[in-house]
């Protein structure tokens, strides 16, 4: 209904206002949320652009506010602000740095929000839950910021969290989004299809951040876009890579590193089957699998050439797997 999730809409802007406040012109905030982001090398420019904030580290400063300006519990709940039980009511962000969350058109629908020092107790993250505007699977953190350089440049980035995206567009590279460590799902492709048909993932440098590459490509196949991989090393985000070999370096990487998928599956899959002929067998199955995913034959067929090529194998093998896969799957 319209005017619920009006109201929502400006009970979430009011709340993004409330924690740029605290960030900004608070004692604590500015001693402990804003030196945080400046110790990561954001700018003050970058902190505004992505409307950076911080929750004090009380119980219910945010519930104090909202109720002074005549919210309800209920609304504050349905926000996903507010947690409420039986013994008490208090705000679900509290002492953490607040990464909001926008949809394409710029307005904030949720929140991201980090531990300060990372500890065992407490998750790094904890984000908003499902509300009416907030629907996880839908969602691309940084979408609104980069889409008209989606669009421009005809491709986007794909990287796994908030601090990806604002690292790189710091360091001026601006067609990226996260996928906010959720595996990649069809409503986030559709999404960036509206802009691009050629995604390059950039997903960590650690088994994590490759497996989920893995699947991401599959399902990028499987909505008939475009994917490149770039591989990072060990330990690396793109966050953490390009601060530490600097803007140009990064992009050099960028553009060096990045290859098609099936030449980043050959890469991954050589480097463990080595010689072994049952390994290797399983790594070509593999990437015939990930060409079958693909809708359109005659890319499947240049696709397939390319694999025969880089496995040094007969094309025709290739392709009767490949008809053996579509057979199953029809
Ligand atoms: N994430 C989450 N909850 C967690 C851990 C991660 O929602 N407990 C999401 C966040 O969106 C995060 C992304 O997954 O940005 C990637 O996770 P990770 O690589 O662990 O974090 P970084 O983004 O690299 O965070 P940082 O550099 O701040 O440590
Ligand atoms: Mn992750
Ligand atoms: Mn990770
Ligand atoms: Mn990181
Ligand atoms: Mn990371």
């Amino acid at each position: 209904e319209f005017n619920a999730r009006e109201s929502l809409y400006i009970l979430l802007n009011q709340a993004k206002e409330f924690y740029k406040d605290k960030l900004w012109n608070d004692e604590e905030g500015k001693a402990i949320g804003l030196s945080y982001f400046k110790e990561r090398g954001f700018s003050e420019e970058t902190i505004q652009n992505f409307d950076l904030g911080y929750s004090l580290d009380v119980w219910d400063a945010f519930y104090q506010d909202a109720i002074k300006k005549g919210y309800t519990d209920e609304q504050l709940e349905k926000a996903g602000l507010l947690i409420k039980n039986e013994e008490k009511k208090y705000d679900r962000f509290r002492g953490r740095v607040i990464f909001p969350i926008h949809n394409i058109s710029g307005r904030v629908i949720a929140f991201g929000a980090r531990i300060l020092k990372e500890d065992k107790k407490q998750p790094k993250y904890i984000n908003s839950p499902e509300t009416e505007v907030y629907h996880k699977s839908h969602v691309l953190y940084g979408i609104f910021q980069a889409k008209q350089d989606i669009r421009l440049q005809d491709t986007c980035y794909l990287v796994e969290g908030y601090t990806d995206v604002i690292s790189m567009h710091q360091a001026g590279v601006k067609n990226v989004v996260a996928s906010s460590g959720t595996s990649l799902t069809e409503d986030q492709i559709r999404l960036i299809s509206r802009y691009t048909n050629n995604i390059t993932v950039l997903y960590d440098g650690d088994n994590a951040g490759i497996k989920a590459s893995l699947r991401g490509i599959d399902m990028i196949l499987e909505g008939g876009l475009n994917v490149r991989a770039v591989v990072f090393p060990d330990g690396e985000d793109p966050d953490s890579f390009s601060r530490k070999v600097g803007e140009a370096e990064f992009k050099k990487y960028l553009k060096h590193s990045s290859q098609d998928f099936i030449a980043f599956k050959v890469g991954l899959f050589a480097k463990e089957a080595g010689n072994d002929p049952i390994k290797r067998a399983e790594t070509i199955r593999e990437i015939v699998e990930s060409i079958s995913k693909i809708p359109d034959a005659i890319k499947r067929s240049v696709y397939v050439k390319e694999a025969a090529d880089l496995l040094k194998m007969d094309e025709q093998v290739l392709i009767s797997e490949q008809n053996k896969i579509l057979i199953k799957a029809s």
